[in-house]
C-alpha cells in the first residue's frame, strides 16, 4: 500500500508589508532586507486573528479540492510555533471543531519549522498502519505576533500564513510518500527559542515583558547549521532513493532565507533553478512555509502526477528533516 498527497491549500493574510514599510519603523532598508535573504514582502495577520483561524482556511481548500468532507478526516495533525494557548489544549483540536471535522483525533506536533515534514510522515505512517485513512496536515503560523519589532535582526525575517494537505491511501502506482530523514540537535535548543512562558522560564508577575516571550534567534548559528543540514539532506536522500537531481522536478525547501540554499546549492553544484522560492513575497512563515510554497507550484499547474518533489527543513528545536514525494 501507498499513501500521497491527495491535495493542497493554503491561505495568507491579506495585510501586505513590505521591507519599506518596516524601514519607516525600524533601523533597516530594503537594500539590507532583500541582499541578505532575499525577503521583499511579508503578510501579516490581524492582532487577534490565530494559527487555529489561518489552519481553517487552508483546511477548508485542501478538503474541497481532495473532494472530502470534514467528516471524512480521521487525523488531525497541526504544526505550528505559534499555538492558541500555551501547552494546552491543542491549537489542532480548536481547528477540529471549527471544520466540524466529528470522526478526527487531532494533536500538535512541535518541530520547529520542519513540523511539516514530521507530519506528514506521521500522517503516512498512521495511514499505512491501519489507524487513520484520510489526514489532515496543517502548518500554521502567526510567527508576526511573537516578533519583537524592537530586535531588527529578527523582526525582518517573519511572516503569518497556512499551509494544508490532505494525506490519502493511494490506489494508483505513480504517487507516494517515499521514506522520510527526520532528525535533531537538541544542543542547539537555545539558538533559536521562545524563552519566557514556559516552566523553565515562567512569567514573573510585574517583571515579563512581552519581549522576553519574543522569538529569538542567534541568526548566525542557524545559518551555519541550515547549509549544513540542507546539504547533506538533499545529498541523502537522492542517494537512498536512488535518484539523480535530474529525475527530481521540485526542490521545495523551507523558505527562511535564499542565501542558505544558494550555498547549498553550490555545494552541491545543484542548479539554483531546481528550488523553487517564495520567500520574496510572504518572507519565513516557518512549519507552514513549505505547504504554502507547494499550493503555489500546484496553482500555477506546474506538477503532474508522478513528478518527484524533494522537500527539505530546519528549524527550532533544532530539528531537520527531508522527504521526497512522487506527486
Ligand atoms: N537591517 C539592517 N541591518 C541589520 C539588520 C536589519 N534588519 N539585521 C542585522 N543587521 C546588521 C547587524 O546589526 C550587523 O551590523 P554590524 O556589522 O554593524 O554589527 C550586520 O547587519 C550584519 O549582521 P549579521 O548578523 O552578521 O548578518 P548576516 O549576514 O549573518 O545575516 C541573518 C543575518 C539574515 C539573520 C542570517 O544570519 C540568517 O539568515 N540566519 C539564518 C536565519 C534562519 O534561517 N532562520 C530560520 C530558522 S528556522 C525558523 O524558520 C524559525
Amino acid at each position: 500500500m501507498n499513501t500521497y498527497i491527495r491535495s493542497v491549500g493554503a491561505f495568507v493574510p491579506e495585510k501586505r508589508v513590505t521591507n519599506n514599510d518596516l524601514s519607516q519603523i525600524m533601523d533597516t532598508s530594503d537594500e539590507w532586507i532583500k541582499s541578505h535573504t532575499g525577503i521583499e514582502n511579508r503578510h501579516v495577520a490581524e492582532k487577534g486573528v490565530t494559527a487555529a483561524d489561518l489552519a481553517v482556511k487552508a483546511a477548508k481548500i485542501a478538503l474541497e479540492r481532495g473532494g472530502l468532507s470534514a467528516e471524512d478526516l480521521d487525523m488531525i495533525i497541526l504544526t505550528t510555533a505559534t499555538p492558541d494557548y500555551i501547552g494546552f489544549p491543542a491549537t489542532a483540536c480548536v481547528v477540529q471543531d471549527k471544520l466540524g471535522a466529528k470522526n478526527a483525533g487531532a494533536f500538535d506536533l512541535v518541530a520547529g519549522c520542519t513540523g511539516f515534514i514530521y507530519a506528514i510522515d506521521n500522517a503516512k505512517n498512521m495511514i499505512l498502519a491501519g489507524t487513520a485513512k484520510n489526514v489532515l496536515v496543517v502548518g500554521s503560523e502567526v510567527l508576526t505576533q511573537v516578533s519583537n519589532m524592537q530586535d531588527r535582526d529578527t523582526a525582518v525575517l517573519f511572516g503569518d500564513g497556512a499551509g494544508a494537505v490532505i494525506i490519502s491511501e493511494s490506489t494508483n502506482e505513480e504517487s507516494s510518500i517515499e521514506h522520510a530523514i527526520l532528525k535533531s540537535d537538541g544542543s542547539g535548543a537555545e539558538v533559536l527559542m521562545r524563552k519566557v512562558g514556559g516552566i523553565k522560564y515562567p512569567f514573573v508577575d510585574g517583571e515579563t515583558t512581552f519581549n522576553d516571550t519574543a522569538l529569538y534567534m542567534d541568526g548566525q548559528a542557524v545559518y551555519k547549521f541550515a547549509v549544513k543540514v540542507n546539504t547533506n539532506l538533499i545529498k541523502e536522500l537522492l542517494e537512498r532513493s536512488n535518484l539523480a537531481i535530474d529525475d527530481i522536478s521540485y526542490i521545495i525547501p523551507h523558505q527562511a532565507n535564499i542565501r542558505i540554499l544558494q550555498a547549498a546549492a553550490k555545494r552541491l553544484k545543484i542548479p539554483i533553478e531546481k528550488f523553487y522560492f517564495n520567500l520574496m513575497e510572504y518572507a519565513n512563515t516557518s512549519s507552514a512555509s513549505i505547504p504554502i510554497a507547494l499550493n503555489e507550484v500546484y496553482e500555477k499547474g506546474l506538477l503532474k502526477r508522478g513528478d518527484n518533489i524533494l522537500f527539505t527543513g530546519f528549524g527550532a528545536g533544532l530539528t531537520y528533516g527531508g522527504t521526497i514525494v512522487k506527486w
